[in-house]
């Protein structure tokens, strides 16, 4: 291992997660779906091919840095909905992003201080952060796993996750804006539904995803350009969507618009202007 990566783990080896682990390089000559959301988030871990990809996009949909936020403002509801009423006291959240506001911890944590949370993310710039995400405040805990969601088996199995979440009971697992990263030949809906498989029944699962839905043209635009870029953005339509909670019952209001997902305050005036579609639903 060399002086640099020497410090580098230890910089971050701590906790759950860690243990014999080796710092995989950060590529920063091509895009990457973390740092891109991070700027279009207004966040500050981003390089030029990024930003770059970033402003094409924006370029197809001038709204894509409302989008953004929408979506991880509905993140917040759905965990603070789930951790509130729902009775989840633990979370696996695949896809964890770049830390920013309103971290999946962060809110469960300040609804029921002892929630643990498990973290998965694939981009070694995340496991880079994840020393910052894995601070909890108070009696929870929170683990971080680099891991990939083409592999649910190893996530299930890992030990940070073993050691911190209990699979005998309800669990809330996240996929917020990561199943477009998957093209379809990788088997999505396999892998989720090895993942609902895997937990008890009253766990909850929480979705985002892009969709050409109602701007068909735009949406294949960013798929394209992505695709020039080597990211991989794929939209799906409502009823793909709803195929990934595998016949879990959607709470109300059902799959929507992600900004109509039961917004606080007034309803959106035009809950279309972001293109995701957003759901919750509970296993049996
Ligand atoms: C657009 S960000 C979403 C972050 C957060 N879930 C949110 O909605 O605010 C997508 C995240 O998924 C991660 N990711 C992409 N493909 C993945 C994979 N196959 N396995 C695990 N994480 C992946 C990326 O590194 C990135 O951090």
């Amino acid at each position: 291992m060399s002086e640099r990566q020497g410090a580098q783990r230890d910089l971050i080896a701590v906790g759950r997660g860690f243990d014999n682990w080796e710092p995989p390089e950060i590529d920063t000559s091509v895009p990457h779906s973390a740092r891109m959301y991070d700027y279009w988030l207004g966040g500050k871990t981003h390089f030029g091919p990024d930003r770059a990809l970033g402003e094409v996009i924006e370029q197809a949909i001038p709204s894509i840095k409302t989008m953004a936020r929408e979506n991880r403002t509905f993140l917040g509801r759905a965990v603070r909905h789930l951790a509130r009423e729902a009775g989840i006291r633990q979370f696996l959240d695949i896809g964890t992003g770049i830390p920013t506001g309103g971290n999946t911890h962060e809110v469960a944590q300040a609804e029921v201080p002892d929630s643990r949370v498990v973290y998965v993310d694939n981009d070694p710039i995340v496991l880079a952060h994840a020393r910052a995400l894995m601070v909890s405040d108070g009696p929870g805990e929170t683990a971080y796993i680099h891991a990939d969601l083409r592999q649910p088996e190893a996530i299930l199995a890992h030990p940070a996750l073993t050691g911190t979440l209990d699979l005998d009971e309800p669990v809330g697992l996240m996929l917020v804006a990561i199943l477009m990263l998957l093209r379809d030949e990788e088997d999505p809906k396999g892998k989720v539904a090895a993942l609902l498989d895997a937990l008890p029944s009253g766990s909850h699962v929480v979705i985002t995803h892009p969709t050409g839905d109602w701007d068909p043209e735009a949406m294949r635009t960013v798929a394209a350009k992505a695709a020039e870029s080597r990211m991989t953005i794929v939209p799906r339509t409502r009823a793909q969507v709803e195929e990934f909670f595998g016949g879990w019952e959607l709470l109300e209001p059902g799959v929507t618009p992600v900004m109509a997902w039961r917004p606080d305050g007034e309803p959106p005036a035009d809950p279309y202007g972001a293109y995701y579609w957003a759901g919750v639903a509970r296993k049996p």
